[in-house]
């Protein structure tokens, strides 16, 4: 049986470390069907976008949840092997992890829903700025370089930083559409991060991105 990498993670990190926090007690969290239509016209959605860096701790409801994350890499047609952003030949490369008060999950945009990594509350590591552990959501887009096939090094990472902007700017709009706050953000400690989140060699942490409501 071939695991998928989140599930390889865990795996390893268990033979590795008797230590790890295995995600007890969280279960794979099933997302509401996602809300594909309605929000405001695209051009106000543009004119809205900003990224502001004060949160409220106010929580996402599940509903909220699942439309951000559909609307960031979610499957938007039948056949169910494309996706709301592009990716370079389709490579579907990046993975969007979800660090939240209370544990670290990945979306499984096929079965629209979040499997359990860590029960540990990270959003603290997923960013160098005070406020990333305040807000109550943050995604941290992670590339599987193994399914980048045969481009260079150089290439691959250009192409998948390419991909993570496409996924990131999904979100932008989203939240501007839905009055939440966002702001994607590079400033990470990446070796600290893929430590905690007992990440492969080959999973590259691109970017994350802070959502949630702004503090008034
Ligand atoms: C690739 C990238 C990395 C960024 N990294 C950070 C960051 O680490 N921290 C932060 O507060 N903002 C970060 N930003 C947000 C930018 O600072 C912000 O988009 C810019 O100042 C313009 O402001 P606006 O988004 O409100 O138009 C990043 C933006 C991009 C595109």
């Amino acid at each position: 049986m071939k695991l998928s990498h989140p599930l390889r993670s865990v795996v390893l990190a268990l033979l590795l470390c008797p230590t790890f926090a295995l995600p007890q007690g969280l279960k794979p969290l099933e997302l509401p069907v996602p809300q594909t239509s309605g929000g405001k016209p695209l051009l106000e959605a543009l004119k809205d976008r900003h990224s502001p860096r004060e949160f409220s701790p106010q929580k996402l409801s599940p509903q909220i949840l699942s439309n951000l994350l559909w609307a960031a890499f979610g499957v938007n047609r039948p056949d169910a092997s494309k996706r709301t952003a592009p990716s370079a030949m389709n490579w579907q490369e990046i993975e969007i992890y979800v660090a939240t008060s209370e544990g670290l999950y990945v979306y499984d945009a096929k079965a629209n829903r979040l499997d359990p990594i860590s029960a540990e509350d990270v959003r603290a590591a997923t960013g160098t700025q005070s406020y990333v552990k305040d807000a109550p959501v943050n995604l941290v887009y992670v590339s599987d370089l193994s399914k980048t096939g045969r481009a260079s090094g150089e290439e691959s990472l250009m192409y998948t930083s390419a991909d993570t902007g496409f996924i990131a700017q999904n979100v932008y709009l989203y939240c501007a559409s839905e009055g939440l706050a966002t702001v994607v953000r590079g400033s990470i400690d990446r070796p600290a991060l893929a430590k905690v989140m007992n990440l492969m060699p080959d999973q590259k942490i691109i970017l994350a991105q802070t959502v949630g409501y702004a503090k008034k």
